[in-house]
């Protein structure tokens, strides 16, 4: 045990899934996720649809969260919550539920970063006794991909993210190009597990930044105008063609990150890595960042898949090691779509 280990309700609702987790210190007693699947047909979140959402699950999940630890409300002593970044109808959602929870059921009220929870999601259910400090983290998600160096878990210090699309991001858009439904990540990564010659790949170009950061932006025009230009000359190109196109995309979004965590890992010697948030589900990164991690003599933490998408238990325990972050008037806590708000 790191230190005291409150039983906490946490809730997440930063973008489209409801999720409420019931923790203790770094164990998961339940972690229910509802995903929002009318979304794909819009080919995106719709914000508004999302709150909306939101409220119809989020007592239902609440419900089953607690069935699934077989702990009643009242042993609750704490509940955490997605303060930001996010969407903020979805965020508000989340957050005058916890402050109704915490009201009604006179216990504290702990704001959490949605950012840093994906940084530290990789400890969820580790049976660790301590996290060694400062190490580096990789979070790529739909809307972020960013490198911190982990001082604390208080002081995380972001030393490189993308200048425009999310790795995440990336995989969607060109996930579209090919005809898959929003979001194609996860498609992309398993059509490319038939595609077995690593040295086989389309070379499309990767953008040249400055350390540490990425640009994704550039990838899906060269996807469309590479598409377009097979599909002239033959219409089946991409059925004939698809484990070969899906790992080539996954291969240009994987390498830079791969690259830059190389070169951060040397500028900044530390003895362990985390990877976190959607994209670190993809097994093609996985693997490869495992060999990196191996050959650079770095630890690397990796999420198990089921902590690697938005949910709550995630966000409990980073409430449990940044110490029960809160304020002792709980109407100074606001909800922030974007981290310059605070
Ligand atoms: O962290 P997350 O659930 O939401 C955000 O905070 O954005 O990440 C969602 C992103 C989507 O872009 C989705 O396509 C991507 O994670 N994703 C994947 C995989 N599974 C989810 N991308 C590549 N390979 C996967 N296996
Ligand atoms: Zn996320």
């Amino acid at each position: 045990m790191m230190f005291f280990e409150k039983t906490l309700l946490s809730i997440e609702t930063s973008c489209d899934d409801t999720s409420i987790a019931i923790t203790k210190g770094l164990e998961v007693k339940a972690n229910v996720i509802s995903s929002q699947v009318e979304h794909s047909k819009y080919g995106g979140v719709i914000p508004e649809l999302a709150s909306r959402k939101h409220q119809k699950n989020i007592l239902h999940c609440i419900q089953l969260a607690l069935k699934e630890a077989n702990i009643p409300l009242a042993d609750i002593e704490g509940v955490a919550f997605t303060q930001g970044p996010g969407l903020i109808g979805s965020l508000l959602v989340g957050h005058h539920t916890a402050k109704a929870f915490s009201q009604s059921l006179k216990i504290p009220l702990y704001p959490i970063d949605h950012i840093h929870s994906h940084v530290f999601s990789a400890f969820c259910d580790k049976d660790i006794s301590y996290i060694e400090y400062p190490f580096l983290s990789l979070v790529v998600s739909g809307g972020h991909t960013d490198v911190h160096i982990v001082e604390t878990a208080f002081e995380i210090k972001k030393i490189g993210s993308t200048l425009d699309d999310a790795a995440g991001e990336a995989f969607d858009k060109c996930a579209k190009l090919i005809g898959y439904d929003y979001p194609g990540g996860a498609l992309i990564d398993a059509k490319s597990i038939s595609h077995t010659n690593e040295d086989d790949f389309i070379p499309f170009p990767i953008a040249k930044v400055k350390d540490f950061h990425f640009s994704y932006s550039g990838l899906k025009t060269s996807v469309k105008y590479y598409l377009q230009d097979k599909l002239k000359s033959n219409p089946n190109y991409v059925a004939e063609n698809e484990s070969l196109l899906c790992f080539s995309i996954q291969k240009s979004i994987v390498s830079p990150l791969l690259n830059e965590i190389e070169k951060a890992i040397k500028k900044h010697p530390v003895k362990s890595i985390s990877v976190g948030g959607g994209v670190s589900c993809n097994s093609y990164l996985r693997e490869k960042i495992s060999q990196l991690c191996k050959k650079n003599d770095v630890q690397v933490f990796l999420p198990e898949k089921k902590y690697t998408t938005d949910n709550a238990a995630m966000i409990g325990i980073t409430c449990f090691l940044q110490k029960y972050p809160s304020k002792e008037n709980i109407y100074e806590i606001k909800a922030y779509a974007r981290r310059n708000e605070i």
